[in-house]
């Protein structure tokens, strides 16, 4: 098996999901500095490439940190999920898509099966999210992946209506 394939965490319809390392570094930081990822974002701000790596190394050796690739179907890299645990069984998502691979349904599709993989695989029981209240494709997207929405809350300042996904219960269990 090669490294690429070993690296695959998941497969799912139209996408794979793998783990981020520091040779994706300049992906994510690019996508990062997009600018509807920067106006998306509640620190609008760029970044800076150095200020990216040392971020990047910090996040990779957090183990409360999941970072995912979004692959498709010819192992491009297309985005990015990442969740940042919490103290309980909860944790914050966000998603960015490369900005000529959005509208295919990725986003949707990628957030649904990330939170089934970490819900899976790393007991997580309650995913959140805070998107800005302009920010149409995103709840879109959201909702796809079966989340319900809060309601207006402030997030870092800011007017944002918060999501949440919780694992749908098996019927046979
Ligand atoms: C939000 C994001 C991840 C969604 O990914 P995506 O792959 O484009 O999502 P999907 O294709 O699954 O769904 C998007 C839907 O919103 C629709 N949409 C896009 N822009 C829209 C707008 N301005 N108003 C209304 N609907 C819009 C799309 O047409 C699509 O619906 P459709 O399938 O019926 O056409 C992506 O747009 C992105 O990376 N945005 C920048 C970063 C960001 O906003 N991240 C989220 C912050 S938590």
């Amino acid at each position: 098996m090669d490294k690429k394939r070993k690296e695959l965490l998941q497969t799912y319809g139209k996408l794979d999901l793998r783990q981020a390392n520091e040779d994706d570094g300049r992906l994510l930081w690019i996508w990062r500095d997009d600018p509807d990822v920067c106006a998306a974002s509640f620190a609008s701000t760029p970044i800076q490439w150095e200020e990216h790596v040392i971020w990047l190394q910090r996040k990779l050796k957090d183990i409360d940190c999941l970072i995912y690739l979004v692959v498709n179907k010819q192992g491009c890299p297309i985005g990015q999920v990442r969740f940042d645990k919490d103290i309980s069984k909860s944790a914050e998502v966000t998603i960015s898509i490369d900005a000529k691979e959005r509208h295919k349904g990725y986003g949707s599709s990628a957030l649904e099966h990330a939170c089934r993989y970490v819900s899976q695989e790393h007991g997580i029981d309650r995913v959140v999210a805070h998107i800005k209240e302009w920010n149409k494709a995103s709840i879109i997207a959201f909702t796809r992946a079966g989340f319900t929405d809060l309601g207006f809350v402030n997030f870092k300042g800011h007017k944002a209506i918060e999501m949440f996904w919780v694992p749908r219960k098996d019927p046979d269990s």
